[in-house]
């Protein structure tokens, strides 16, 4: 049954997977502070259960001589769901677009300081970007269906991967349409054209390509923007669904939105975070007047 495919089975090792020593990596200062904030908002347990994802230490990425991220330190903490916010031209999409190496393709762009998934420097000689693509997915502010199938889009990645039989691919398939709220709506025309889909399923369509590669990471970058307030509930849903089992980064412009489904926030002014804490405190009782201005709308 599809239902019994558990995400450690659809997962293919790869080099940056299978590690957990995450905590000799945290900064003495930035671990209490994490730590701090976790306890208060979710409690002992579960402070003690959750690990860092995704680790940027001193980070910067620079288009040529333009630093677009500067030196940011910050921890992502696992199964978390984290809002980037900040105004338009602060470094969101940079910023996310490194987790995944996706700024690779830019001419110019290059990183200093170290960004760590799963512990390892993804940018450190050696490291299988392919794999970190795997570990770490990706959904963009427009829906990017290939022009397939509704089933060939969410087989897309595990077909590169291979050693799937056609029913294990077709439960994978299920699994993935399930766990991204679609496949009610699909699963009569599994065989038609993902083009004939309304923007909001696309979007997720979209979100089940990406997890049908077993991902521990999810990059949403404005996953929301373009759809209609009935999608974007859904999204929003499907979110808090989702953070049960991964982590999620996310970029959004929507204040409500960041309030509504994060568990932390970080807001980046001109390339620096400037505050990042529980969404609840940043949102509420923010210790930086440039985050108040902002998320009172005062600038931005
Ligand atoms: N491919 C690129 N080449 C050169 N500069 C870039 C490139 N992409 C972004 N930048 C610059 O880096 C800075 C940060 O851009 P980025 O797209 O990360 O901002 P953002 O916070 O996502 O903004 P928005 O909210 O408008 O999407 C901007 O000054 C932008 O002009
Ligand atoms: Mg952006």
């Amino acid at each position: 049954m599809a239902e019994t495919i558990t995400k450690a089975q659809t997962k293919t090792a790869g080099p940056l997977e299978g590690t957990s020593a995450h905590h000799g990596m945290v900064a003495p200062g930035e671990a209490a502070f994490a730590q701090e904030q976790l306890r208060e908002a979710f409690g002992a347990d579960e402070q003690n259960r959750r690990e860092v994802a995704v680790q940027a230490k001193d980070f910067s990425v620079w288009y040529a001589t333009n630093e677009a991220v500067k030196k940011v330190t910050l921890d992502f903490k696992e199964r978390f769901v984290t809002a980037i916010i900040g105004p338009s031209g602060c470094g969101k999409s940079t910023l996310l677009r490194a987790i995944n190496r996706m700024n690779d393709l830019i001419p110019g762009c290059h990183v200093t300081g170290e960004l760590l998934v799963d512990s390892r420097n993804i940018y450190s000689p050696g490291i299988d970007v392919v794999a970190l693509r795997r570990a770490v997915g990706m959904v963009f502010q427009q829906p990017n269906v290939f022009p397939k199938t509704i089933f060939d889009n969410v087989a897309y990645g595990p077909r590169l991967q291979g050693g799937l039989s056609r029913a294990a691919l077709s439960d994978l398939v299920e699994t993935s349409l399930r766990r991204a709220a679609l496949w009610d709506e699909v699963k009569d025309r599994l065989r038609g054209s993902a083009l004939s889909l309304s923007g909001g399923q696309q979007q997720r369509l979209c979100i089940a390509r990406a997890l049908a590669v077993g991902p521990e990471v999810v990059l949403m970058d404005e996953p929301a923007s373009a759809l209609d307030p009935q999608s974007t509930a859904r999204i929003e849903a499907l979110i808090d669904e989702l953070r049960k089992e991964y982590t999620i980064i996310i970029v959004t412009h929507n204040m409500q939105q960041a309030a509504r489904i994060s568990d932390f926030t970080a807001f980046l002014y001109e390339g620096r975070l400037i505050e990042y804490g529980a969404t609840k405190q940043v949102f509420t009782n923010p210790v930086q007047r440039q985050t108040e201005d902002y998320i009172t709308g005062r600038f931005g």
